[in-house]
């Protein structure tokens, strides 16, 4: 029984009254998609969703077929209820004009319907990652409604499919986690306020592209790598699930820090994870627990963007950790990483450093 508990409808409605329950009314639509996506993921095999189709989204990846079903059950949960003015989703080139039979208001609503959906086809977890903000006035959203620096969002979330299925949600007054019951379909209050430990001795990349990194990427993974015997002088975890919700949700949990920086693998993307519906809310999230989110060179939250679905580097996670990577990218873009450079790249080498930007 939960008597008693703080259920999700209710925390939401007492922290947006001051918008007149719109923005309460929007987030429990959002929490009613996440139960349906939650009710298909957990189907597996059973469901015949997983998957790939034949189609690709517009960076070019392949869809599964849950990536398509979970994007309409956003939409449609959420499109009827009058609080929109539009919404955006990776898995749609140009934003989702509310229907002309709905009225409109003042908040946009951009996700990632399933992030790391293939992981679904693996039974890992997966999650949908969320983000609010809202313009002056209630009326059909236009492109550049949506093209705005993450400081201005209003709310910030991601659901996690897992051994069980949570919201983690921000309105800017913390970061707080619900857990469902699935029972009484409620999401309750289980993790009020948490907080991101400073410090941490566990770090999340992909190290297959390594070659690709930028130096001071290299840098602070090469001293995690060399633990106790190495200038760090402790030991380091690492741990990759590829999926960035699983990721962040052991983060907020236990600490860590995550990287999806820059690399050059592909020198048309400046990163890999998307600012609006990937970075973004998951930056608000980790600032609002305690930690910190950055490219490298730039508070996530501070960058301005100039497309739907562009891509940026994201570092986030424990505090310390964060700001020690940050401090690595400004020494080599000043050159005062000299002395840590490989000698092959030194002043007196075989090979010339690239020039510096
Ligand atoms: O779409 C983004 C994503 O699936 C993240 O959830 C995850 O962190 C990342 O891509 C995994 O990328 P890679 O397959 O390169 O390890």
């Amino acid at each position: 029984m939960q008597f008693g508990r703080t259920t999700l409808s209710k925390f939401v409605i007492e922290h947006t009254r001051a918008s007149h329950g719109e923005l309460g009314a929007l987030l429990i639509d959002v929490a009613a998609a996440v139960k349906t996506i939650s009710a298909m993921v957990a189907k597996g095999a059973l469901g015949g969703s997983l998957g790939a189709l034949d189609s690709t989204n517009v960076q070019g990846e392949v869809q599964k077929k849950l990536d398509v079903l979970t994007n309409e059950a956003i939409l449609r949960h959420c499109e009827w209820g009058g609080q929109l003015a539009g919404m955006a989703s990776e898995e749609m080139d140009d934003p989702y004009p509310i229907p002309a039979e709905y009225p409109r208001g003042r908040y946009l609503l951009v996700f990632d319907p399933l992030d790391g959906s293939s992981n679904s086809d693996v039974n890992v977890s997966v999650g949908t990652i969320f983000s609010i903000f809202a313009r002056s006035t209630a009326g059909d959203a236009e492109l550049g409604d949506y093209l705005r620096p993450g400081s201005e969002q209003l709310a910030a979330g991601y659901a996690i499919y897992g051994p069980s299925t949570m919201m983690v949600l921000t309105l800017g007054n913390g970061t707080h986690g619900f857990t469902l019951d699935r029972e009484s379909g409620n999401f309750i209050l289980t993790h009020p306020a948490i907080r991101v430990p400073e410090d941490t001795r566990e770090f999340a990349i992909n190290t297959s592209n390594e070659r690709f990194w930028e130096p001071p990427v290299q840098r602070y993974v090469s001293e995690c790598k060399a633990g106790k015997s190495g200038v760090r002088g402790a030991d380091f975890n690492t741990r990759w699930i590829a999926s960035m919700v699983a990721e962040v949700h052991r983060i907020l949990i236990r600490g860590g820090i995550f990287m999806y920086p820059k690399d050059s693998k592909d020198p048309s993307r400046p990163g890999r994870l998307r600012l609006l519906y990937e970075a973004n809310p998951m930056a608000m999230l980790i600032e609002q627990a305690g930690g910190a989110a950055s490219t490298g060179r730039q508070r996530i939250l501070d960058v301005a963007p100039d497309s739907l679905h562009q891509r940026v580097p994201v570092i986030l996670g424990s505090k310390n950790e964060v700001e020690r990577l940050e401090r690595y990218h400004q020494e080599y873009d000043t050159g005062a990483d000299r002395p840590f450079v490989s000698p092959l790249f030194s002043d007196r080498s075989l090979f010339r450093d690239e020039p510096r930007a």
